[in-house]
């Protein structure tokens, strides 16, 4: 029986329902520096190398949004971004013969921002994919936010064969986003709108966020049904999680009341619309497009270039050091372009999954999709049975937060709205002690 003590989830309901956004578990923050560094040769010579997922990170933005958390800077520097992009060429020379024979299934841009990029360097993006041994004839994903999304940029992309595209809206109500000083205006969303339709991409995602500074759910609702003129195939709904200064007007209690009516009526609209719910944020309209794939950047076998991406095996999760800070992240790009080369053939950072977190993992990553836990799949993958290992989940049936379909153990609607706390409570307590000691630095 796996040991770790988690509390009960009834306590964990009774608090807020916007704990942790679980996009990843681990998450960066229980990430350590390795000791000794690992070698990415050896790592990965007993891996599945067949369908692996290619991640390029482009740490640029044209603004810091308020809310925003990601790693990412902005630079007005052109010999600045020419030095990544050329740091990002020789990390993939590097990483490409650690892997030795390997196959990539999909492949994403993400950031940040990649369209910050100018357009020679985008070109090269796709060249580096192309020296990691990616065939452009896969998925490919490039997120953008609207003002970089110009026609020129799209036009490569969509040459380069990139068949989704991701843009970052977050409010078609122009006060919300400036509130949170993101400089948008709705006009220009809705060019860059009309201009991704234009090219063509089998699939668009639009990215909302609820819970912003003067934010209401007729609001919110409006900014929706913007959103939905455009017929994209996914849509996004993130609950805002770093408080806006600018919301300083309401309690907590009413910041977490409002939230949860917007996620409510969003997902009702969304739903009466055709589209499918996927996850607490991710819903998708498949009538166009039956055989696009879900974008998950959460499979094993994830191999990630630039500095802010991570990278998956079995066993070891890697990346550069991770910081929110604007110093402390214009100094990890620093050290990250004068690495050598032979730098690149070691992992430095990053959290090793023994038996225990990687059964977590599958948990939590199959409970918080509309998959859900299937019980013959884990036995079958982990030579043991869910309620063994992890008997606190019979828990999720007990407070109708989640159901048995057959062998599926899925959670209910009223399950998934909490989906930001059950994904928390399944965290281990390595993982937390590691997460609350990195933010007390
Ligand atoms: C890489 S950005 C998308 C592309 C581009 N950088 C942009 O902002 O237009 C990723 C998305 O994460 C979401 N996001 C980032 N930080 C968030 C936060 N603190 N709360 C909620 N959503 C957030 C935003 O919706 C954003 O569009
Ligand atoms: S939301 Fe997008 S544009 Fe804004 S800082 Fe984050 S990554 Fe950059």
């Amino acid at each position: 029986m796996i040991t770790t003590q988690i509390p009960s989830l009834k306590s964990k309901i009774s608090q807020s329902p916007y704990q942790a956004y679980v996009y990843s578990y681990p998450h960066k923050t229980a990430y350590r520096p390795l000791t000794p560094p690992v070698n990415l040769a050896q790592l990965w010579s007993d891996q599945d190398k067949s369908a692996l997922f290619l991640y390029i990170h482009i740490p640029f933005c044209e603004m810091r949004c308020g809310f925003c958390n990601l790693f990412t800077t902005v630079t007005h520097n052109e010999d600045f971004v020419t030095q990544y992009v050329k740091t990002l060429q020789r990390q993939a020379q590097r990483v490409k013969s650690a892997l030795g024979k390997s196959s990539f299934a999909r492949f994403a841009i993400g950031g940040g921002t990649p369209t910050q990029l100018p357009i020679q360097h985008l070109e090269t993006i796709f060249n580096i994919a192309e020296t990691m041994g990616a065939n452009l004839n896969i998925p490919i994903s490039v997120e953008v936010s609207p003002e970089t999304a110009t026609q020129d940029k799209l036009k490569l992309l969509r040459e380069r064969g990139a068949d989704r595209i991701s843009i970052g809206v977050q409010s078609f109500i122009e006060s919300e986003v400036l509130a949170t000083q993101r400089r948008q205006t709705t006009p220009q969303v809705e060019a860059a709108l009309g201009r991704i339709k234009e090219a063509g991409f089998p699939t668009l995602n639009i990215d909302l966020i609820y819970g912003l500074p003067g934010q209401t759910v007729e609001t919110w609702l409006q900014s929706i049904r913007a959103a939905l003129r455009f017929q994209p195939e996914e849509i996004y709904l993130y609950p805002l999680y770093v408080r806006p200064l600018t919301g300083l007007g309401r309690t907590d209690k009413e910041w977490d009341d409002i939230r949860l009516a917007c996620y409510r009526a969003g997902r009702q609209l969304l739903l009466s619309k055709g589209y499918s719910q996927v996850s607490m944020r991710m819903f998708q309209r498949w009538e166009n497009n039956p055989a696009s794939p879900v974008y998950c950047c959460q499979a094993d076998g994830m191999v990630g270039l630039g500095c802010g991406a991570r990278s998956y095996t079995d066993t070891l999760h890697y990346s550069n050091d991770y910081a929110v800070g604007v110093k402390e992240i214009k100094g990890i790009l620093q050290a990250y372009i004068q690495n050598s080369d032979e730098a690149f053939d070691f992992a430095n950072y990053g959290f090793k999954l023994d038996g225990n977190e990687q059964r977590r993992r599958y948990i939590l990553l199959s409970l918080l999709s509309d998959e859900g836990l299937n019980f013959a799949s884990y036995q079958q993958r982990f030579n043991s049975s869910v309620y063994i290992d992890f008997p606190e989940l019979r828990e999720l049936k007990q407070l109708n937060l989640g159901m048995e379909d057959g062998e599926i153990l899925r959670l209910t609607e009223a399950g998934v709205e909490l989906s930001d706390v059950i994904g928390a409570w399944l965290f281990s307590e390595r993982v937390l002690e590691l997460m609350y000691g990195y933010e007390l630095k």
